[in-house]
């Protein structure tokens, strides 16, 4: 029996994660938080002192391969026995999480884990290239943007509702610096699938935006 995979794809910040989650508990489906797993690569090599460059691809790329990753039913995220949520959070988390995803043979070992997240009744899939080369038969493929400012804004209001101290001009130059590694690297760059849909998300709410993707997947069915 065929899934049913929704993608949602685009830039830092651009609100995938807060949008997935709410699709897909609105539905009843599971959630891939792939950046999640960049992350945990990122981190992982880092702790192991391995410098995150081509040069240790091959290395980074077996460690990846023997991450005890897992996601629990209430959404934390464990490396071994330790939840590893709140570690790989950081910007300069996702700053690695970005160099270590630019590495092929890293994309490569984490391909099977993502797999295995297709499960009934369905599957919300959030990240750079879900719909382009994780799910690329997806029924249905979202391309959410907001603009450089609005995500700046948005990353700092939400680090300093957690209590962590962030400059909105730094965040900005740091979301569009990660943006422009990710869409230019040579695997699996950050850019819409064909049959994606647009959706900017700049000025709508995030009710108004799980609403246009709950109405385009009804339009499906
Ligand atoms: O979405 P998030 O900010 O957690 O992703 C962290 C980084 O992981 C991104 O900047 C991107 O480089 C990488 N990533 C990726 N492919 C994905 C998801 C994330 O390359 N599907």
């Amino acid at each position: 029996e065929r899934i049913p995979v929704i993608c949602i794809d685009g830039p830092t910040a651009s609100g995938k994660g807060t949008i997935a989650a709410e699709v897909a508990h609105r539905l009843g489906y599971g959630i891939l938080d792939s950046g999640a797993l960049y992350r945990i690569a990122g981190l992982a090599a880092r702790r192991a002192g391995i410098e995150i460059d081509p040069a240790h691809e091959a290395e980074i790329a077996a460690l990846v391969h023997r991450l005890p990753i897992r996601f629990t039913p209430a959404q934390q995220i464990l490396l071994g026995d330790e939840d590893i949520g709140q570690a790989i959070r950081s910007e300069a988390a996702g700053m690695d999480a970005s160099r270590v995803s630019a590495l092929p043979a890293v994309r490569e070992a984490l391909v099977a884990l993502q797999l295995d997240f297709q499960r009934l009744p369905g599957l919300v899939a959030d990240g750079r290239d879900m719909g382009t080369v994780i799910f690329p038969t997806a029924p249905l493929k979202v391309y959410l943007i907001a603009s450089a400012e609005c995500r700046a804004a948005r990353r700092h209001k939400q680090l300093i509702s957690k209590g962590i101290s962030a400059n909105i001009t730094a965040l900005r130059a740091d979301l569009e610096a990660r943006d422009a590694r990710d869409m230019s690297r040579s695997v699996a760059p950050l850019k819409p699938a064909p049959d994606a849909l647009l959706l900017d998300g700049s000025e709508l709410s995030i009710e108004q935006v799980v609403e246009q993707v709950l109405q385009w997947w009804q339009e499906r069915q």
